[in-house]
């Protein structure tokens, strides 16, 4: 194969040497990160190395990576297809905050994703409260974030696990009509390594920054909609009305009382048509 055209296919696909270089690029060298051909979750594969000696003594950044996973997890117990034409990528990181801060990193890394997916794709990413990733009116990527405190409910470390649909991908029939890829909405086949490196350099800079709840307001679509709200069992009608600076969902029920949300599946309500 020419040499020009196996360096681009190298670059767009996902290999170990190909994700290194890109991390080199964003001047990431020094920080740690696994690559894996094939693993269950990297969330999973996150949580085991938080538990070890190794990442105990250190509590450095640490990045997980794989091609694909045998049983990527989304919310609520859900499943997030991993068949190799994405991003599946976990980070582990000591966090300053509270455990209440949980929604706001889940927050400040649903915008540094968008923006990379932005940048790299031309495509305008909306945002789903509070994990969801929208281009063209339907999901492109989800995050999981997941952590642990000790017994003093402080935070021993916290992760962050994104997965975004990159290369056009046939869905099975059950996520035909809500989800999509950036190849497909955009147009443009983008580099996986080059996403991976642009937002955990993102994670590396801004996961702290409590400024970008305004850039997360600004991208969000549900302000003023008509939504089901799925709260520990329990599932009602309500009207968004705001998202707060501390990341959480302002709704008002059809009771009229207001509710402020720091964790709840949304999902928009349809309005009857008029005739
Ligand atoms: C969601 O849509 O509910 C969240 C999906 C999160 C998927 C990512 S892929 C990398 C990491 N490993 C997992 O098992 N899940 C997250």
């Amino acid at each position: 194969m020419n040499r020009n055209i196996s360096e681009k296919i190298e670059q767009t696909n996902l290999t170990e040497s190909s994700l290194r270089r890109a991390f080199v690029n964003e001047s990431l060298q020094n920080i740690p990160l696994f690559f894996y051909e094939e693993t269950d979750s990297t969330n999973t594969r996150a949580k085991i190395y938080a538990g070890s000696d190794t990442w105990r003594v250190k509590r450095e950044d640490t990045v997980f990576i794989s091609k694909s996973q045998t049983g990527g997890r989304g919310r609520l117990g859900r499943s997030f297809l991993s068949d190799g034409r994405g991003l599946y990528m976990s980070y582990l990181f000591c966090p300053k905050e509270s455990l209440s801060s949980a929604i706001q990193y889940t927050a400040r890394a649903a915008v540094i994703a968008a923006e990379a997916v932005e940048e790299l794709s031309g495509t305008v990413v909306r945002l789903k409260w509070v994990n969801d990733l929208y281009a063209g009116g339907k999901k492109l990527a989800g995050i999981l974030t997941e952590g642990r405190t000790d017994k003093d409910g402080r935070l021993e470390y916290m992760i962050i696990g994104i997965g975004v649909n990159v290369l056009a991908s046939s869905f099975p029939e059950e996520l035909s009509d809500t989800a999509t890829d950036i190849e497909t909405v955009s147009g443009n086949r983008i580099s996986i390594p080059c996403l991976a490196a642009k937002i955990a350099a993102g994670f590396e800079k801004r996961l702290s920054d409590p400024s970008l709840i305004s850039e997360y307001k600004a991208r969000s679509f549900l302000i003023g909609e008509h939504v089901t709200v799925l709260n520990h069992g329990e599932s009602y009608p309500a009207t968004v009305l705001e998202i707060a600076n501390d990341a959480s969902l302002i709704v008002k029920t059809e009771g009229g009382s207001i509710e402020r949300l720091s964790s709840a599946e949304i999902s928009i309500r349809k309005r009857a048509k008029k005739n």
